[in-house]
């Protein structure tokens, strides 16, 4: 299921926007008793137990955490991936526990863009193509243009034909990033988004991201294992054993 996050799914183009607006625009992460149980090889499992976590536009927040702590579960419950069993989940004005699967697709694309460890690249498809996509999907005549320009502002206006299997880590990642915020999204949420670059390679893509959410005006979720980046950021919270322990009510 969590491969549908690496790319926009084109099966609900035509479906018409559900609104399902709630929380005010100033605050595009409102959660409030959020948990989320997934059935495992030896029953259900709770992962997110009774969350609350207000983040306001504009914030960067870093989300830390041991491995197993719930950050990617709980990361894609924000991005509408993973579907809560209780609480409130109000996410850029939209309540996501209200929202169909093409409405949650429709909202993805209007609102959220995600970056992953591993890149999610389409690999049949150009760096350009990739850029493209989520552009084509929210209906821009002038996505390639676009994607293009997206492309050359994170350096790559030279690899636009290249396949992610011709690409670098580093390079993957800036196509990612161009992807992620080609449709200037509300919310940007990253899981890790260095962990598979070595340092230098690292540093350059988060001061990238920080560059991109910046100009772009998107607020930032960004699960990390480093503390000195997690510092960089706004706001740091805590996950623990499915539960926030720090920092979850800055707002
Ligand atoms: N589909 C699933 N079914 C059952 N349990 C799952 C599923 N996905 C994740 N889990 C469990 O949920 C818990 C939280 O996982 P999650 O991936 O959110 O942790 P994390 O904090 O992101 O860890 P890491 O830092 O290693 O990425 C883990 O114990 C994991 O085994
Ligand atoms: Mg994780």
């Amino acid at each position: 299921m969590r491969d549908s996050a690496s790319a926009p799914s084109p099966s609900s183009t035509a479906a018409a926007p559900e609104t399902a607006a709630v929380s005010p625009a100033n605050l595009p992460i409102n959660v409030k008793g959020l948990k989320l149980s997934l059935k495992g090889p030896a029953g259900t499992v709770d992962i997110l137990k009774n969350i609350d976590l207000s983040i306001k536009a504009g914030e960067r927040v870093s989300l830390i955490g041991p491995s197993g702590s719930g950050k990617t579960s709980l990361l894609m419950v924000i991005a509408g991936l993973e579907q809560a069993q209780d609480g409130t989940l109000e996410i850029c004005g939209h309540n996501l526990r209200q929202l169909s699967e093409d409405g949650l697709a429709l909202f993805r694309r209007h609102h959220v863009g995600i970056v992953f460890q591993d890149f999610h690249l389409v690999p049949s498809m150009s760096a350009l193509e990739n850029v493209a996509l989520p552009l084509e999907f929210s209906g821009r005549a002038d996505a390639f243009e676009r994607a293009r320009e997206e492309l050359t502002a994170v350096g790559l206006g030279h690899r636009l034909d290249h396949y992610p299997g011709q690409l670098s880590g580093g390079e993957q990642q800036r196509v990612a990033l161009a992807r992620a915020l080609a449709t200037d999204p509300e919310l940007l949420l990253a899981d890790e988004p260095t962990g598979n670059l070595d340092g230098h390679t690292g540093e350059t893509i988060i001061e990238l991201l920080f560059d991109l959410a910046r100009k772009k005006g998107s607020t930032l979720l960004l699960i990390t294992h480093d503390e000195g980046l997690a510092a960089r950021c706004d706001r740091s919270i805590t996950m623990r054993d499915g539960v926030i322990v720090s920092g979850g009510d800055g707002a």
